[in-house]
Formats: structure tokens, C-alpha cells, sequence
């Protein structure tokens, strides 16, 4: 079940990443409905990609193809150095795939139920003793390992479920909404528990419908909307892409506001309140610049705050009717 075909990734800068996932004009119709309408992903090995979007967007047919599953109607797909079409098996022995319905046997204790994905996969008795204690440690359900999996409750029947994905050993792991359903409390452990195996070296390939879920787990989001991806960078291009990111400087004299004003000759003017509103992506790097720029006009703002559009807003305005939605940039406004 180990893997060792993908090199070593290098950082001496010139290297293109070595990728876990890449997929090439991936298209998928069921019928005349066109499900996936050409999509291109770039993964690199060791990060945590999420695939965003709306219930039906695809997501569940994108994680089908990339493990096997079912086949694409066209286009090309590799996954940890394998062709999915024609080295299907190379891929399988891969990766770990968790769906968004625990695959329990809820008969089996929580220990069976590893010991019995052992087996299936020839670990050995001992070995596999071995690797079902760990994970139970690892999952916080030692205590309850000899509880039948029908006792536990949804938060611990995916954790379960992922464990049970971990015993394989995989190098890349998809999580098909692995949240959906669960409360607050459960769906933090769920992403310490991702967040832990991102640190162990896998590549996780996430599906959400929750912005906030791949804001606090993903490196990169690619937002899936009408069969194809709409937009794709960080969380913060994502956010900063959507318009109504400012920052709000308010002045005590008219003298500051108008020189304030001069040197933000695109600012949006509020001369009732001295108030100058200011695009900006509300990074650090942003901030900063802008600051210095006060400085330099020999101002200072009474105060400021900053706005950034809420995460559903972004979702909302990417995923509602399509028409507007350009390639991802980030937006350098303030330079
Ligand atoms: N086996 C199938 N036969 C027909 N239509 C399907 C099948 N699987 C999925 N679909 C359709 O494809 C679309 C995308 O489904 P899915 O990938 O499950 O979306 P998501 O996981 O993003 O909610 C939906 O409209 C769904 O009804
Ligand atoms: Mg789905």
C-alpha cells in the first residue's frame, strides 16, 4: 500500500511543484445534463485543495472521477502520478477516499471495523493490530474502541470513518463534505484532525459547501459552479475579488481630510462625516502601504476601520447566477 513513484518536492525556486492531483478539460454529462463543463485543477503534493460549491455542483462527480469511481466522458486526469483512465490501480493504492456517508459496519466495534480494513488490505495481525491502535489514539476513540460503531454519534462516526481511510497508509486523501451534517463542536475536530494530516505529508483534496470550512482549512479554493471552476486562488484572493473590500479612514479636520484625499485620488469621498472610503484587500502588506502613505501626506486618521465582504458573500456573489464571475486575480489596488 505505500507509494513511492512521486519525487521529492523541490524548493529551489525554477521547479514547477510536484503535483498530487492535475486534471486536463475533465468533462462529464449524465444524459444531457452536463455535470462537469471542462475542468482544469492543479494540485501540489502536501497541500490541502478544496473544491467549494453549491449542492449539485459536482463536487461529488470530481472526487468519482479522480478516484476511479466512474470514468470521465473526456479530458485527462492524474492522481499521485497515475493516470486515472489507464493506470486505475496506481491511483487506488494512492489514496483514501471518504464520502459525505460514513461507510461503517455499524455492527462491529470501533476496533473490528479497523481491524477488518486490515485485513482487506493484507496489513497482517500484527501490523494491523498495530496500525488500529494508533489510529484510535490518534482519533480520540480509544475509550470507545469497543463500542459498536451504531452507538457513536455523527462527529465520531467520521472520524471513525476517516481513520478506517488512514489505514491504507494514503498519500492523497479526498474528503467528500466531511462536515456536512456535523455540529460546531464536531466539525472543529474534524479540521484539527485534517490539519494533523496535512502536518504527516498527505495531499487532502476537500469538498465543502461551507466558505468558512476551506478559509480554515485550504491553501488553495476552487469555487465549482455550472460545471465549471469560476474561481480559484487563497482564501484571501477569493475575498479580495469581491468587491466593498475597503478600509474607512475618518478625519477630526477638514485640512487632513482634504490631504488625505489628494493622495487617495480614488478613494470614495464622504464629506458630511471626512470620511474617505478606501479599496483595499485589508492584508497586513495593504494596511501598511497605506499607513505609510498617510505618513507621507503628513496626516493621521482619527480612525479607521476595516471591512472585509463576508465569506458568504463571496460564495453568494460567485455562485448565483454565473454571470459576472471573472478569473481569479489578486487585486493590488492600493500600489
Ligand atoms: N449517476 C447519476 N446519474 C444522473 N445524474 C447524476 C448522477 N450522479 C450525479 N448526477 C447529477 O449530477 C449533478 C452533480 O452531482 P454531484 O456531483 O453529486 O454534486 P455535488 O456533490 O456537488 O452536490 C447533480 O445534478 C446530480 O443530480
Ligand atoms: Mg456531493
Amino acid at each position: 500500500m505505500s507509494f513511492s513513484v512521486m519525487p521529492t518536492p523541490r524548493t529551489d525556486g525554477g521547479q514547477p511543484p510536484v503535483l498530487a492531483v492535475s486534471t486536463a478539460d475533465l468533462r462529464k454529462s449524465y444524459g444531457d445534463k452536463t455535470v462537469l463543463d471542462g475542468i482544469d485543477l492543479r494540485i501540489p503534493a502536501g497541500t490541502v485543495f478544496a473544491l467549494l460549491g453549491p449542492n449539485g455542483a459536482g463536487k461529488t462527480t470530481t472526487v468519482q472521477i479522480l478516484s476511479t469511481l466512474i470514468a470521465a466522458d473526456s479530458g485527462r486526469a492524474q492522481v499521485a502520478g497515475h493516470d486515472v483512465a489507464t493506470a486505475p490501480d496506481g491511483v487506488r493504492a494512492a489514496i483514501g477516499v471518504t464520502g459525505q456517508f460514513a461507510a461503517l459496519d455499524d455492527l462491529l466495534t470501533a476496533e473490528e471495523n479497523l481491524l477488518l480494513m486490515a485485513d482487506l488490505l493484507h496489513l497482517g495481525k500484527r501490523e494491523g493490530r498495530r496500525r488500529a491502535e494508533e489510529l484510535l489514539e490518534r482519533f480520540g476513540i480509544a475509550d470507545v474502541a469497543k463500542n459498536r460503531a451504531a452507538t457513536f454519534s455523527g462527529g465520531m462516526r467520521r472520524r471513525l470513518d476517516l481513520a478506517m481511510t488512514l489505514v491504507g497508509d494514503p498519500k492523497v486523501i479526498f474528503l467528500d463534505e466531511p462536515t456536512t451534517g456535523l455540529d460546531p463542536r464536531s466539525r472543529r475536530t474534524m479540521w484539527d484532525t485534517v490539519r494533523a494530516l496535512v502536518a504527516g505529508g498527505v495531499t487532502v483534496f476537500l469538498t465543502t459547501q461551507y466558505l468558512d470550512e476551506a478559509d480554515q482549512l485550504a491553501d488553495r479554493i476552487a469555487v465549482l459552479d455550472g460545471g465549471r471552476i469560476v474561481a480559484e486562488g487563497t482564501a484571501d484572493e477569493l475575498k479580495s475579488q469581491i468587491p466593498g473590500s475597503h478600509v474607512r479612514l475618518r478625519f477630526d479636520a477638514v485640512d487632513e481630510y482634504e490631504r488625505a484625499a489628494a493622495s487617495f485620488p480614488g478613494a470614495a469621498r464622504d464629506d458630511e462625516n471626512l470620511s474617505l472610503r478606501v479599496a483595499s484587500d485589508a492584508g497586513m502588506e495593504a494596511l501598511r502601504t497605506l499607513f505609510d502613505r498617510l505618513d507621507t501626506a503628513g496626516v493621521r486618521a482619527a480612525d479607521f476601520s476595516v471591512h472585509t465582504p463576508d465569506l458568504d458573500d463571496v460564495f453568494l456573489a460567485l455562485t448565483g447566477d454565473g454571470t459576472d464571475a471573472t478569473p481569479l486575480h489578486v487585486k493590488e489596488t492600493l500600489r
